[in-house]
C-alpha cells in the first residue's frame, strides 16, 4: 500500500478489524450475568425472603455460598440440583423442602452464575 492512502482503502482495511472487535462485544455482553433478570427471579420466587447477598437470614448469604462453590467445578451443577430438586434443609430449626425455583433454564443458569459471581 502507498502512501497517502484514500479512503476507500483505509476502509477496506478497518472493516474487518472493526466487524471483529465488535464481535467480540457482543460475546462479551452475553456471556455477563444479567443482574437485573436475577433479582426479578428471586424476587418472584420469593427466594429472599430467606437469602440476602451479603447477609445471613434463614438461608446463607449468596456471598457465603458463592465463597464456599468457588473454583469448585461442578458448583453449578451442585446449585442447580439444590434449586430444582427441593433437598431438605433446615430453616430456623425446622426440617423443611428448599424452595423449587420457578424459571426458564435460561433465567436459571443466569441466576446460578449471578449467585456465584457474588
Ligand atoms: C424458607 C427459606 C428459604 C427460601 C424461600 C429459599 N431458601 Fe435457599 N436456602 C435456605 C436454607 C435454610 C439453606 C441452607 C441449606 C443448608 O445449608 O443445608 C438454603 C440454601 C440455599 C443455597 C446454597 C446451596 C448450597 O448448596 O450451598 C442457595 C444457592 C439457595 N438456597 C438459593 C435459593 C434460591 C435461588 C431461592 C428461591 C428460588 C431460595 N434459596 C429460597 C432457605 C431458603
Amino acid at each position: 500500500m502507498k502512501f497517502p492512502v484514500s479512503s476507500q482503502q483505509l476502509t477496506q482495511v478497518l472493516a474487518p478489524v472493526m466487524a471483529a472487535v465488535l464481535l467480540g462485544l457482543a460475546a462479551n455482553a452475553s456471556a455477563a450475568v444479567d443482574v437485573d433478570a436475577a433479582n426479578g427471579v428471586l424476587k418472584k420466587n420469593n427466594c429472599t425472603k430467606c437469602h440476602s447477598v451479603d447477609k445471613d437470614k434463614s438461608g446463607p448469604s449468596f456471598k457465603k455460598t458463592a465463597e464456599a462453590l468457588k473454583g469448585k467445578p461442578d458448583a453449578e451443577a451442585k446449585l442447580h440440583k439444590h434449586l430444582t430438586t427441593g433437598p431438605m434443609v433446615k430453616v430456623d430449626g425446622a426440617e423443611e423442602k428448599h424452595k423449587v425455583i420457578v424459571a426458564t433454564d435460561a433465567e436459571l443458569k443466569n441466576v446460578i452464575e449471578y449467585i456465584l459471581s457474588r
